[in-house]
């Protein structure tokens, strides 16, 4: 299908809704970040990244250099070596927290496992030793494909502990876009687990794995994690039993030194074609983006009790449930299963037991939550919380306030976080205690970041005016590029702007300098907090047989934030019917995961495209939100709009 990368609404044209303002009371007399911070980072950027960099990580070799920029390709902390295990695990046990718990891990049935610092300590070098007798090695990438159990950072503490790589694939995808992960990363050895608990049911993941497996050649070892204790078909010389072999591994394995530029995971998220993109982040910068942002944004205490319940599986999982936390010592909550597992209170629950004090979400979550009502958070004492974080796409006013009244008790601030995969850590966000919070904007760049708003030939907008979102320095938790891919890392984030980052979103400031996101700019749209591709979405669906060819937008959705919205032409020979439609939504779920499956599906005998052929996606957007299409001039045949919008009313849901 069409590839055309980025395609610009007027931005002006997006949403844009001055709210009011909310103070972060009390706060700022106690809070760990203070206004100092942007003044000395606006001072000098690199002086103040060095400073913070020699203080919140322990480095086996100190660095030199504290950057080299040869645009857009960035080092930081030059000649630095270190190991981001020893950092999230073992200094912690050497200063004396090693009875400090690190993770409360929960299980969807209720059963627990607790894990001190030192638990952890002794379960990470286990799984080290595991990975090196599997013969990975520095520098060699592991596929993890696991669900909520505490595997899951062990085995990616393991790896940074050998200075090997991770790909972290999110257990809800299929196996088909775990073998391209793996292909593309070309990963030596997968963790996955016989399966997990989700909604009450035992759902199977190893036969997903088995699947994969059979086309990635570079597996040589499968590691099977026994959560549900139903056994597995294991095959003989390739499957292991996580229990097996870890638990006969020696508790000791020395933390290997590495370059502050080592790879520490690639990460694969969508971009504007129907092939994932292998984010590419190293070990130095990145730990200090994760630990120094995870410290002042959600202003971090020691006796805080943290929660977070991304999937680890997300870039949200792995600096805000994994590396940030741990880099910085915290007690943090896992929760394997659903959250209205057994009913919709059960988040409220694990906060009142575990008196939990900073919680991190999603508007995804929030709007789900708000459905149900606020009897569930209710029946709950939520006392113990005094910050609340969102962050993954736009929270609307209405969801900001039910989380502040309902589950903040009026009291909380909530701090609104802008970032990326890409990014690695946040990047725009209020700081508590310092900035002043807005309902539905995500404030300023935090202090070491600059960022920008430009129309189409770079030039800042006046305050009031909408645009590009760019961010104009390098920083230390950047992605290093795109895995295998130069060309396409200069493309789609450096060639727009020249020097400047290309975010992808389109923002705008208010009177105040505040930015307000405005969504995104290109073909990437935003389910449920999952990044998806349109492309990639129309690719699974052109590659059935009965489809000819097929276009995808995103249709606002008062849950999900947007949902997927697949207009289809059959081939020749085939007919539009209910039976077809199913069977075309379990196809993309099944090639990509069921966060793609659309949840509308049209069948139309034509798709309108421009004079040059380009398929008009503005047009089918207006269409899937039951506007009208406007000006359609540009069309090759303006038929083709009353026969999908006579057919859209039938769009199924
Ligand atoms: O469009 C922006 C949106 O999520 C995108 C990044 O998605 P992902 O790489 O999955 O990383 C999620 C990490 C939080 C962005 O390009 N986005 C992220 N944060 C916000 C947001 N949109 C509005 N407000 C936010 N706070």
């Amino acid at each position: 299908m069409s590839s055309k990368a980025t395609r610009a609404p007027a931005l002006e044209a997006l949403s844009f809704e001055p709210r009011t303002r909310s103070l972060d009371a009390g706060l700022a007399a106690r809070a760990s970040a203070t206004a100092a911070l942007y003044a000395e980072a606006d001072a000098d950027q690199e002086a103040f990244w060095a400073r913070l960099a020699r203080e919140r990580l322990t480095w086996s070799t100190p660095f030199g250099v504290t950057l080299e920029w040869d645009p857009p390709f960035a080092k930081w902390f030059v000649g630095g070596e270190l190991n981001v295990a020893y950092n999230c695990v073992d200094r912690h046990v050497e200063r004396g927290l090693g009875e400090k718990v690190a993770y409360h891990w929960i299980g969807e049935p209720g059963d627990t496992r607790t894990l001190t610092y030192r638990d952890l300590q002794g379960e990470v070098n286990r799984a080290a030793n595991a990975l090196l007798e599997l013969g990975v090695r520095r520098g060699d990438r592991v596929a993890i494909y696991l669900p909520m159990v505490p595997e899951l950072p062990i085995a990616m503490l393991a790896c940074a502990r050998i200075g090997a790589a991770h790909t972290v694939v999110y257990s809800g995808f299929s196996a088909e876009a775990l073998a391209d992960r793996i292909n593309d990363a070309r990963a030596t050895v997968l963790v996955t687990a016989d399966g997990g608990w989700r909604r009450g049911r035992r759902v199977g993941l190893k036969h997903h794995a088995d699947e994969a497996v059979a086309s990635t050649p570079s597996i040589r070892h499968v590691v099977v994690v026994g959560r549900l204790g139903d056994g597995a078909h294991m095959v003989d010389g390739r499957d292991h039993w996580w229990g097996e072999l870890v638990g006969r591994q020696s508790d000791r394995c020395d933390p290997v030194p590495v370059d502050a530029e080592q790879v520490l995971f690639l990460l694969y998220t969508s971009g504007t074609t129907a092939r994932p993109k292998g984010i590419v982040h190293t070990s130095a910068g990145y730990l200090l983006g994760c630990s120094f942002t995870h410290a002042t944004v959600f202003d971090l205490r020691p006796d805080d009790v943290y929660w977070c319940p991304a999937d680890v599986g997300s870039i949200t999982g792995h600096s805000y449930v994994v590396y940030g936390p741990l880099a910085n010592a915290a007690t943090g909550i896992l929760y394997e299963g659903a959250p209205d597992t057994p009913d919709w209170d059960r988040w409220w629950q694990i906060v009142e037991e575990h008196r939990v004090t900073l919680l991190y979400t999603a508007p995804t979550a929030i709007r789900a939550f708000m459905r149900q009502g606020q009897a569930h958070p209710r029946r709950h004492d939520l006392g113990s919380i005094r910050l609340l974080g969102t962050g993954g796409e736009s929270i609307t006013p209405e969801a900001w306030r039910w989380f502040h009244e309902h589950v903040g008790g009026s009291r909380a601030p909530i701090v609104d976080t802008w970032w990326q995969t890409e990014t690695g850590s946040i990047m725009i966000s209020p700081l508590p205690g310092v900035t002043v919070a807005k309902p539905g904007s995500v404030a300023r760049p935090l202090p070491g970041i600059g960022a920008e708003i430009v129309d189409g030939s770079g030039n800042p907008v006046a305050k009031g005016g909408g645009g590009y979102l760019v961010l104009t320095r390098p920083w230390p938790s950047m992605l290093r590029g795109i895995h295998g891919d130069e060309e396409r890392y200069r493309q789609t984030y450096w060639s727009r702007f020249p020097g400047r980052y290309l975010t992808g979103d389109g923002a705008k400031r208010d009177e105040d300098g505040d930015v307000w996101l405005l969504g995104r700019v290109d073909d990437v749209i935003n389910v449920a907090g999952h990044r998806l591709s349109t492309i990639e979405v129309e690719t699974a669906l052109a590659d059935h047989p009965a489809v000819a060819e097929a276009a995808v937008v995103g249709r606002t959705d008062d849950v999900a934030g947007q949902a997927v919205f697949a207009f289809v032409t059959l081939e020749a020979g085939h007919a539009p019917s209910d039976a077809l439609a199913v069977q075309l939504r379990e196809h993309v779920a099944y090639a990509i995961g069921p966060i793609a499956r659309p949840a509308y599906l049209l069948f139309t005998p034509h798709l309108p495209r421009t004079r040059s052929g380009a398929i008009m996606r503005r047009l089918l957007r207006e269409i899937a939100e039951g506007r009208s299409p406007g000006d359609t001039s540009s069309l090759a045949d303006a038929g083709v709009v009353e026969t999908i919008r006579e057919h859209a009313g039938r769009a199924e849901d």
